[in-house]
């Protein structure tokens, strides 16, 4: 680029006129139960939290915590669930009440992004375009998959496990749901899933879907609370099946509690994926393809591109080009339609990610951060970069979980595949180039789950997900998220 037009890029002053998508057809109550048993119910111990906007710190509801005694009363109804309704259906009627479940979210998506976006922060376009569509679209595949399980696994005895213990992030909250729902409801389980204690109103709203679209008492069950509940799931002896999609600490806390019983679990964990761009990429593409991997959604991605390994010899064109992209980077209210870059999902999160920016410069790299205005009020981070930094260093090591991006050279490809396999993850990657061989090496050479050429970040039903090392243990999504519900005989 040269001087004229990049001094065009900044020498606009002008901003975009606020473009918020409106509240006014959606419901949010004062109060919010666990869902058990098909009805709401009040916690025993009468303990309540709240869940705010992160966007203005305001209160939004107060959610139900539930007890020791709360999980035992969801397990039991999931364990009568299954044996008296839920296994003895035919499996196309299972089908019916999971595409039922996925018409009514299509239906209602609206008022599921709104509120997707008030609770944990992500950006209207994001739940809109991305999060909710998709989890109909998981429900509508897995609805599919209900009746046709025989040939899913041919010539083996296909039988569900039992009563699935699920807990999940604030990331994706809605779409994480349907990732654990749809699949173990296809297969004839029946579930006691925990969502985030920040992210807890679409999953309840979902709990209401389930209850209209008439599902049998007990089939899905929703308790809310914070990680005891969550540790109260996990060491229910009634559970047959754990899944979980979180933090690294905590996935291991769960698979050291679950050594020598019989429980079979999945775990979803971090990731640190690099972006991996040679000299004869697309350049312009490739630096939307960053931008889109590790800015939007505020970097919340356990996928995330969140390192940068770019061929020496175009490594100066890129890093500037993404920084005069950053500088056009929207921060600011999620409910805005021209919003890129949402509030951070709590005031932990942002504490985090802040104390990586001053980690990142004691450890000697150099950040950027994009100039333009965040709001007053509310948790907000300006999308990063680090340069300078190396192999060793933590912010390129460690899953920062932040609209932080740190980038590295590489001169081989070589060196690019060393350097991208450098870290204790391997969820995802992604390479940019316009050679198709090179493409298939890469893929082949990245230990990881999934791997993108040419875009990032992109999903579908149909497609399993899951990581090497530290990221996981099974695979989510296509026919492999079958896999993690049924046992073959
Ligand atoms: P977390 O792992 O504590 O939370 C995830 C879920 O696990 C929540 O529903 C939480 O209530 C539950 N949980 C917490 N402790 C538990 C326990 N002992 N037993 C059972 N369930 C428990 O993650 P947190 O603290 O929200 O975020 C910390 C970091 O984890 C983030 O900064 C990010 O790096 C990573 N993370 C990764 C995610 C991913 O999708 N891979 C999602 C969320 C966070
Ligand atoms: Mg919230």
């Amino acid at each position: 680029m040269d001087d004229t037009t990049s001094k065009l890029a900044f020498d606009t002053d002008w901003q975009y006129d606020p473009a918020p998508e409106s509240t006014d057809h959606v419901r949010v109550d004062d109060q919010y139960e666990l869902f058990i048993g098909g009805e709401f119910v009040a916690p025993k111990e009468g303990r309540y939290f709240d869940s705010i906007n992160p966007a203005n710190e305001q209160v939004l509801a107060r959610i139900a915590s539930a007890g020791k005694d709360d999980v035992d009363r969801a397990v039991k109804a999931a364990r009568k669930a299954y044996e008296t309704s839920w296994s003895k259906l035919k499996p196309a009627e299972r089908g019916k009440y999971i595409y039922r479940i996925a018409r009514v979210i299509q239906e209602r998506a609206r008022e599921f992004s709104v509120i997707e976006s008030l609770d944990g922060g992500k950006p209207i376009r994001e739940s809109r375009d991305i999060d909710i569509p998709l989890a109909a679209a998981h429900f509508f595949y897995y609805a599919g998959w209900a009746d046709k399980l025989e040939y899913a696994f041919p010539g083996k005895q296909v039988a569900a496990l039992g009563v699935a213990g699920q807990i999940i992030p604030w990331n994706f909250p809605l779409l994480m749901a349907a990732w654990k729902i749809a699949p173990a409801l296809a297969c004839g389980n029946t579930v006691v899933l925990k969502p985030a204690e920040t992210t807890p109103l679409t999953a309840l709203k979902l709990a209401e879907v389930i209850r209209d679209a008439g599902l049998p008492p007990g089939v899905v069950n929703i308790v809310t609370g914070a990680g005891d509940t969550g540790a109260a799931l996990v060491d229910h002896p009634d559970i047959d099946k754990i899944a979980f999609t979180g933090s690294t600490a905590v996935g291991r806390l769960i698979q050291n509690s679950q050594a020598g019983t019989s429980t079979i679990y999945t775990l979803e964990l971090g990731g640190k994926a690099a972006n991996i761009v040679f000299d004869d990429a697309a350049i312009d593409q490739a630096v939307e393809g960053i931008v889109n991997g590790i800015f939007f959604n505020q970097g919340h991605v356990c996928c995330a591109g969140s390192r940068l390994l770019v061929q020496e010899s175009v490594a100066d064109e890129v890093v500037q080009k993404l920084k005069d992209r950053m500088e056009t980077l929207i921060v600011g209210d999620p409910l805005d339609k021209n919003t890129d870059i949402g509030a951070i999902n709590s005031a932990a999160q942002l504490e985090k990610i802040e104390s990586y920016l001053q980690l990142g410069q004691d450890e000697g790299g150099e950040m950027y951060q994009a100039s333009g205005s965040v709001p007053e009020r509310g948790y907000w981070c300006r999308p990063t970069l680090f340069t300078g930094v190396s192999q060793s260093n933590r912010v390129v090591q460690e899953e920062i979980f932040g609209p932080v991006l740190a980038v590295q050279t590489f001169r081989t490809e070589q060196e690019g595949l060393d350097k991208a396999n450098n870290t204790p993850y391997g969820l995802s990657g992604g390479v940019w180039t316009d050679k198709g061989a090179k493409i298939f090496r890469i893929a082949q050479g990245l230990r990881a789950g999934v791997i993108w050429a040419n875009t990032f970040n992109k999903f579908d039903p149909a497609s399993p997900f899951g990581g090497y090392k530290e990221s996981g243990v099974g695979h989510e999504g296509g026919l492999h998220g079958l896999d993690a519900y049924v046992s073959l005989a």
